[in-house]
This record gives structure tokens, sequence and C-alpha cells, in this order.
């Protein structure tokens, strides 16, 4: 305990809209409760984007990456059941195990996460704000030790990171939120890595028909390829009636949205069946608002959704879905679209704005 602190180099945000750039960074040793992780693998996320556009809070400098696996290099006092050495996926929901939903057995919805205690800084000591209390574009980085969840390492880093984020939020808003069945159809409006893990997620619980709908053609043959049996692009078509189209005119039973806007919200909530089941897992940015007739919200019944990390339980879902990877039961290795090193995030910003990746995963 507290010896000198880690200096490594980390991708930082600085300020709102401004390039990022590779910073030395000081991570401190693990405290109570904490771990110190050597980062392998790290996924570009579009949240990582938003937080840079300073589309999630002003807290710069951040310390951005949160779709990262890796070993773990020391924990700190009290920690149980980890332990240096082990192979670990980062969740940013360490579930406290105390509050009212944890009590009540809903551990998913725990509304007390934690991160670690310390802050990993800046050399002149400036503290970082690690994006989704992970910050893991980085050699090493400081977390709660509840924010390790140990894996099989036969899982390569740059398909087990994914889980940690956005592949996870995607499969789980189709099978834990969406309640996917056998038999259903489903939706999909954005079909990045988080809608064509729900695409995937469909596919794996049985849905008959799996609609995908995105404004880019070369998203839509992706989407094909995890599971979509329908696609439309919605720059040239109404993407409701559409969908109508391709459900005997009633609509999806359950709709996606994985982009996080207003028009693409309100496209899932008329694209649905009556009674059928909305789900939200785009992020929304703070100046955006719904307006909707409450008429339709009573008339059309059923439930609207939304999906914090796909309402997953990091340890009951990251360790099984790994080995359905490992069995070839799903094939998470096709997100990763390109490997790059920890100085290339902000060339994959711009390749993901493009539309041309699912995910940029950078390796280490
Ligand atoms: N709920 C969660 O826990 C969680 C976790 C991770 C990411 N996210 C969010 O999910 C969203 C998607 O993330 P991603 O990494 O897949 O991003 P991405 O940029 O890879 O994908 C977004 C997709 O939406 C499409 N799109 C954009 N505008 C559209 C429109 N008007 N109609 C149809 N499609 C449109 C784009 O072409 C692209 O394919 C983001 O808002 C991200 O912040 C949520
Ligand atoms: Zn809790
Ligand atoms: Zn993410």
């Amino acid at each position: 305990m507290n010896g000198m602190p880690y200096q490594v180099q980390g991708v930082v945000a600085r300020g709102k809209g401004q390039q990022v750039s590779l910073e030395t960074i000081l991570v401190p040793d693990p405290g109570p409760g904490e771990a110190v992780v050597n980062v392998k693998a790290c996924g570009v996320c579009h949240t990582d984007l938003h937080y840079r556009e300073g589309g999630i809070n002003d807290d710069f400098p951040f310390l951005l990456g949160h779709e990262a696996a890796g070993v773990v290099e020391a924990v700190g006092e009290g920690v149980k059941d980890l332990a240096p050495g082990d192979y670990v996926i980062l969740n940013w929901r360490a579930v406290c195990g105390s509050c009212r939903a944890c009590l009540r057995g809903r551990p998913w919805y725990c509304f007390a996460t934690h991160n670690a205690a310390q802050k990993m800084t800046l050399e002149d000591g400036t503290e970082l704000s690690p994006a989704l209390g992970i910050g893991a574009f980085a050699e090493k980085t400081l977390v709660a030790a509840g924010q390790c969840t140990k894996v099989s390492a036969d899982a390569p880093p740059e398909v087990a990171g994914l889980l940690g984020c956005g592949v996870m939020a995607g499969l789980g808003a189709a099978l834990n939120t969406g309640n996917v069945s056998r038999g259903d159809s489903v939706a999909v409006i954005g079909c990045g890595g988080v809608g064509d893990a729900a695409i995937l997620g469909a596919s794996l619980a049985g849905a008959a028909k799996i609609i995908a709908v995105d404004v880019d053609d070369r998203k839509l043959a992706w989407a094909r390829e995890f599971g979509a049996t329908d696609t439309v692009n919605s720059a040239q078509a109404d993407a409701v009636e559409a969908v109508r189209d391709l459900t005997g005119g009633f609509g999806a039973d359950v709709v996606i949205e994985a982009v996080g806007r207003p028009e693409t919200y309100k496209q899932a909530f008329y694209a649905r069946d009556l009674a059928g089941t909305v789900v939200l897992v785009g992020v929304p940015t703070p100046e955006m608002t719904l307006e909707l007739p409450l008429l339709d919200v009573f008339g059309r019944g059923g439930s609207l959704k939304s999906s914090w990390y796909g309402d997953c339980l990091p340890s009951r879902d990251f360790p099984m879905l790994i080995d359905l990877f490992l069995q070839g039961r799903l094939p998470l290795d096709r997100f990763v679209s390109e490997k790059i090193a920890l100085d290339q995030v902000e060339e994959a910003f711009t390749r993901m704005h493009r539309g041309e990746v699912l995910r940029s995963v950078v390796v280490l």
C-alpha cells in the first residue's frame, strides 16, 4: 500500500470537442476494496465520443475507454475473490449488495454501484474522470474490485472486452430488458455495435423475424450477418411503415432503439405492435426531449423500458456469454472490425462517425 504510483500512458479528453491525446497518467496503488488492472484490450464505444463531445457531463479531463479486458496487477486491502494474475472483464456497474434494489433481489438495477475511491491523475496532479468509472484506454487502470469479473482466459481480450459495454448492452437489451422469446418479431433501430448485438441476442433467443433499421447500407449488410432476416434503410423509406409491412401490418413485438434520439424513439414507439415492448438502449444527450400523444401511450398498451447496460448482472452474464463464445455459439469476434494502438483512438472516432467500423479495439 501507498507505494509509488504507476506511471503509464492513457488517452485523455481535455475539453469539449477537443481531439484526444496520449498523456502520462499516474495510477495509485490499490487502496481498500480496489484493484489495479493491466489492460489488454479496450473497444471504442460511442459513449467515449459522447464524453469527448461534452454530452455526458463537464467533468473534464476524462480518461476515456470503458469496454475492456485485462489481467489483475494488484489488489488492495480486504479484497476477496480476486488476485493478481486473474483474467477479468471490467464492468461499469459494480453492485453494492445492500441498496433497496439489491435487497429485493434485483441487483441489475442496483442504485448504488461503485467505483474506485482514489483518483488517477495527470502528472501535475490534475484529477482525471475515468469514463464510466473505468478509464481503460490506458496501460493500467484503477477500479473497484467489484468492477472486475473473472472469465475464462481462453477468450482473447479483444473479444472478451466487448462484453464490458456495448455488446453486453445490446445482447441484454434483447435478452434481459426486452425479454425476446421464441417466435417473436423484433425490430432494431440503429445497427452499430450495440444494435447488432441486440440483433444477435434476438437471434439467440429464437426470434422469428428480426428487422434491422439503419440509414447506412453497409450497416444493414453487417446486421444480416448477425441474424437480421430483413433490413430497412430508413433514409430511403419510412421506418414505421416498413416495419409494419414486414409484420403483417401490425408492428413488431419488441422494438429496440439503439441510436438515442427522439425521432428514432418515436419510430420505435409506433413500429411496435399493440401491447408490445419498446427498449431504449441508445443514450440521449441532456437537451433532447420527447413529445408523444398521451392517448397513444395509453392506447397502445405494452411497456416502454430503458436498458442500463442491458440490465446485465456481470457475475452471471459475462462468464456465461464467454462460454457460449468458446463453444462457437456466439460469434463475438465478428464485432472486432480492427485492432488499433493506444495512440489511434482519435482516428477510430472518425471511422466510427463515418460508419466504417462496428468496433475498433485498442490492443495493448
Ligand atoms: N444503454 C447502455 O448501457 C449503452 C451501452 C453502450 C452504448 N450505448 C449507446 O448506444 C448507442 C449506440 O452505440 P454504438 O456504439 O452502437 O454506436 P455506433 O455509432 O456504432 O452505431 C450507431 C448506429 O446508428 C445508426 N444511426 C444513426 N442515426 C440513425 C437514424 N436516424 N436512424 C437509424 N439509424 C441511425 C448509425 O448509422 C450507426 O450504425 C449510443 O447512443 C451509445 O451511447 C448504450
Ligand atoms: Zn445495490
Ligand atoms: Zn460503452
